[in-house]
């Protein structure tokens, strides 16, 4: 537990986002497998808070249902009208049953970037300096928008946060910013919020004003500056999302590789943050890694492959593949075209080869699947070969059944193994099959129309075709030999 562990986080989500243009509310907008206030929530709990509350109003029930869901920890707050920042963490105090002992950390629900080590040290800051409050600032290239940090001339003391829309000339010319996140006394955020006015130009309760308010009543203030402005941005519109998921991809991407992946194309390469690697991974362009994806020792992936929840053994390989809650035994081979889907279990050394699709299927150690087939519903043994274009008839339109192959098999080419039915250990089962009933240990298993020649029959009904003339000829040319064309 850390040392400076606040009694509780306060995360501001109940603002619309109209910018976003979107029946999803701010906050739930996603980039890299989390919402913006999962990010947010992320971070937060690092501190390991006595309390987590989020501050819901806006499409407050779609942001509470996906809490409840994602952050079961967290607690929520509802401000039914938007008053102001000041205003939500007044409903978030009343939440807690009015002032809290301790530190109070406040934060935007729309930071993603913000990191629990940069919240760490704002913590920190805090609790060293024994401040009543320590703000989180940036110096940004270009301010517009945020409030502007003032600082006294002579010491350098911060004595007031003025929003863009209420500020002077000479105080927009100003570069260091207000992120939004603030370090509290819990019991002097209370009395000082309760001061608070709105006499601004949005009429708002400002969380800001508080700073001046604790400032003038003789109270410590304090600022810790941000080592990297873009993990403080908030986000207002899909520009600046793509952009936050441009920056937190990057992040994560080198991450990656300073453990010891290969990445040979960042720019197409795309992951989410609960991804997972070994050691000598190689993923190639155009690859995005999403959900609980785990990629062992030397595995690779890519090009051109989306995999989701999918689990990579050591040392296999996968190209244009997608891929959804798959395992992939180790050395095995996927693609390229594959589709795995949810249930597949590739043993080691197997193979999913070309245009195959798989769905709930368990495929033994050595067992090869290389072209054009669906197996959907099947267990297949050991060491066995399925022949290229062979389907697993799972449905028979209302229901799906299940087939097993055995060890060691050797299925024909262009097979169907019309479910439920089961081929045993060591059997073959001959090209063009459609297999209804079960195949015995060892036997072949042939199911398919005796082929009949109709002689003659393109000369015949095709009288004058090329095809006729082609019969024509070869019947001529075999006339010198023995006669097998038997012409009527
Ligand atoms: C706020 C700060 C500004 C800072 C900027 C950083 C104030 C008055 N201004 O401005 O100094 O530079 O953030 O991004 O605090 N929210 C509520 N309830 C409300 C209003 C807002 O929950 O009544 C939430 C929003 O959902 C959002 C956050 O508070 O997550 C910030 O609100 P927003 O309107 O985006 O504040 P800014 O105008 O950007
Ligand atoms: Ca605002």
């Amino acid at each position: 537990m850390s040392a400076n562990r606040p009694a509780a986080v306060v995360v501001l989500a109940a603002g619309e986002g109209t910018r976003m243009k979107s029946a999803t509310p701010k906050v739930l907008h996603e980039i890299c497998g989390r919402s913006l206030v999962g990010h947010v929530l992320a971070a937060a709990g690092e501190l390991d808070p006595g309390e987590l509350v989020v501050v819901v109003g806006h499409a407050r029930q779609q942001v509470v249902d996906h809490l409840t869901e994602n952050a079961p920890a967290a607690r929520t707050a509802v401000q039914t009208e938007q008053n102001g920042t000041g205003h939500a963490v007044r409903m978030a105090l009343e939440e807690l049953g009015g002032a809290v002992d301790g530190t109070v950390v406040v934060v935007c629900g729309d930071t993603p970037l913000l990191t629990g080590e940069t919240l760490r040290q704002l913590a920190g800051t805090h609790a060293r300096e024994s401040n009543a409050v320590t703000v989180l600032t940036a110096k940004v290239p270009d301010a517009t928008g945020y409030g502007r940090i003032v600082r006294d001339g002579a010491s350098g003391a911060v004595t007031a946060i003025v929003e863009h829309k209420d500020a002077s000339e000479a105080q927009r010319a100003i570069r260091e910013i207000n992120s939004g996140v603030f370090a509290f006394d819990g019991r002097l955020l209370a009395d000082a919020l309760g001061k608070v006015r709105r006499d601004n130009s949005q009429g708002e309760e400002y969380l800001t004003d508080v700073l001046g308010i604790l400032r003038e009543a003789g109270h410590r203030v304090g600022a810790s500056v941000a080592a990297d402005h873009r993990e403080i941005a908030g986000i207002n519109n899909r520009v600046q999302l793509a952009q936050a998921r441009r920056s937190l991809n990057d992040r994560l991407l080198e991450r990656a590789m300073l453990a010891g992946v290969t990445v040979v194309d960042p720019a197409s390469t795309w992951l989410d943050v609960t991804v997972t690697f070994g050691r000598d991974v190689v993923v190639h362009p155009g690859t995005q890694l999403l959900g609980a994806s785990h990629l062992a020792d030397d595995s690779e992936v890519g090009p051109q492959s989306r995999l989701t929840d999918t689990t990579v053994g050591a040392g296999a390989r996968m190209e244009f593949t997608v891929a959804d809650g798959a395992e992939v035994g180790a050395g095995a081979t996927v693609g390229p075209y594959a589709y795995l889907r949810p249930g597949t279990r590739l043993g080691v050394r197997a193979k999913a080869g070309t245009y195959v699709e798989m769905k709930n299927a368990t495929v033994g150690e050595g067992t090869k699947v290389p072209h054009l087939s669906y197996v959907g519903d099947a267990t297949i043994g050991e060491f066995t070969n399925i022949g290229a274009a062979s389907v697993f008839v799972n449905y028979d339109g209302q229901d799906k059944h299940h087939s097993s192959i055995g060890s060691h098999c050797r299925t024909g080419a262009d097979n169907m193994f019309v479910a439920p039915v089961s081929v045993g250990d060591g059997a073959y089962t001959a090209a063009g099959s459609v297999i209804t009933r079960d195949v015995p240990a060892g036997s072949l298993g042939v199911a398919r129309g005796q082929q009949r020649n109709v002689d003659g029959w393109v000369t015949r009904r095709r009288p004058g075709s090329a095809a006729a003339k082609a019969a024509e000829a070869a019947a001529a040319r075999d006339a010198a030999g023995p006669d097998t064309t038997g012409e009527s």
